[in-house]
């Protein structure tokens, strides 16, 4: 179960200069219809990643049982879109210790930091170590130069087998990965070429690690269909658990000033959830001058952080809280404490977390910041496969609000481009001349 509460961001509750009025959300109404009609056309075009809900797990799972119990460490190499969906499917769904008490152990390399590459090295043995390398392009600069270096370590270590400690997540008509691992028989899992990065979590990019891990990837899915099942019905506002998220945060946004969407679960094991959030908010929405930034926060320690800041500084933020009513595990306070802390006896970590919560939101609510709270039940695979496409459903809609095109990525592929011309890559003289004329260091300053 998730539930919804949007109260304190609206103007009954906060007032008129920081809240939405009903009629002002209602005014989407024909907006909505005719949104939510096109939307459905596109299920098999841009929104196809609506579709990967219904897609048959069996041969994943059959594969992934085979690995996780061939290996004692998988490693996913990958970045961005191919590598959010899948941490944050271990950080919230498996426990905080898997790698010290579970096997196999999960690591990701997805920056090209040499201390990072090394830390992770230190920890796997080669020998009973499967690499996933994700890349939709398969010719991403970061995971295709991590790439190369365990491939010359496998084959120095392992000599004939080193194909055998390899999987390939990646496009199934095109791309260097998908060349390479067919000319040397490494197994390859299809992105479905219509779903981009950021979209791509239910498919193999996220749910082949998540089934690795132990993870039940159905439930996830189940979870994705029945929030599919809600979004594909409900065409009014009120009831549409997608477009109200995307409709309030895009009031927010452009009628009133907040261009920040701050995400703070009050749950540690989400954390990451909110860096995947910030990838799709920002990478779909942030086009042609518009789109929010996103910001990560987390409860309850950016209370001691941030809290100063989105109660009284600039008013420019819209808060989601991701509440999580239900633990499997809770510890209580004992009632043989001392007197001056005896306001905390009998209460428990949960609880104190959750009255902190409410305490925030009071706060917030007398600042008039507006505020949304997802509750979740318990943390589940069912739960995060809602919210993972409600967000998903949120993002492609509010493509059509902004009047931009929720899908693409034109900005990161330039900075891409300027790397592989840098870099030497063939074909890209012209832009190392750009980049030569764009690009000075004419002011500094240096200090010994
Ligand atoms: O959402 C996106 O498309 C990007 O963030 C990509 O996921 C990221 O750049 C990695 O690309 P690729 O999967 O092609 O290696």
């Amino acid at each position: 179960m998730i539930r919804i509460d949007y109260t304190n961001v609206m103007a009954e509750t906060i007032g008129e200069r920081d809240g939405i009025l009903r009629e002002e959300l209602l005014s989407f109404r024909h907006f909505v219809i005719e949104t939510h009609a096109r939307i459905q056309k596109e299920k098999e075009r841009k929104f196809y990643f609506t579709k990967l809900p219904y897609q048959d797990t069996q041969d994943i799972k059959e594969f992934a049982k085979e690995i996780s119990e061939r290996f004692d460490y998988f490693v996913l190499i990958g970045i961005g879109g191919s590598s959010l969906g899948a941490q944050m499917l271990f950080e919230s769904l498996k426990s905080i210790n898997h790698n010290i008490y579970d096997k196999p152990k999960f690591f990701i390399m997805d920056n090209v930091d040499p201390d990072k590459f090394s830390s992770i090295l230190e920890i796997i043995d080669i020998e009973k170590t499967c690499f996933n390398v994700v890349s939709k392009s398969g010719s991403t600069v970061e995971t295709i130069a991590n790439f190369a270096i365990i491939l010359d370590i496998l084959k120095k270590r392992l000599g004939d087998s080193w194909n055998e400690h390899l999987v390939f997540t990646t496009d199934p008509e095109k791309g260097f990965l998908k060349k390479f691992g067919e000319e040397n028989s490494i197994k390859i899992l299809q992105v479905p070429p219509k779903v981009g990065g950021r979209f791509s979590v239910l498919s193999p990019v996220g749910i082949f690690p998540a089934a690795v891990l132990g993870i039940d990837i159905d439930q996830l899915l189940e979870g994705a269909k029945k929030m599919d099942l809600v979004c594909s019905i409900e065409e009014h506002v009120e009831h549409n658990p997608a477009y109200l998220i995307a409709i309030t945060h895009y009031i927010a946004n452009m009628r009133r000033g907040k261009t920040i969407s701050v995400m703070m679960p009050y749950s540690e094991k989400l954390s990451s959830f909110v860096d995947w959030y910030r990838q799709l908010w920002a990478e779909s929405l942030g086009k042609d001058g518009l789109g929010q930034t996103p910001v990560k926060a987390l409860g309850t320690v950016d209370q001691h952080s941030q809290i100063q800041l989105y109660r009284d500084g600039i008013r420019d933020k819209i808060i989601t809280f991701i509440q999580v009513e239900k633990r499997n595990i809770d510890f209580k306070i004992s009632e043989d404490i001392p007197e001056d802390i005896h306001y905390l006896s009998g209460h428990s970590l949960h609880e104190i977390l959750n009255k902190e919560l409410l305490g925030t939101k009071a706060a917030l609510i007398k600042s008039k910041v507006p505020n949304i709270t997802i509750s979740m039940d318990r943390i589940s695979p069912y739960n995060i496969g809602m919210l993972i496409y409600l967000y998903e459903m949120a993002t492609g809609f509010s493509g059509y609000l902004y009047k931009i095109n929720p899908f693409d990525q034109p900005a990161v592929e330039e900075g891409k481009n300027f790397t592989y011309a840098l870099m030497g890559r063939e074909g890209y003289s012209q832009k190392l001349e750009e980049f030569e004329e764009l690009y000075k260091e004419k002011y500094k300053i240096e200090i010994q």
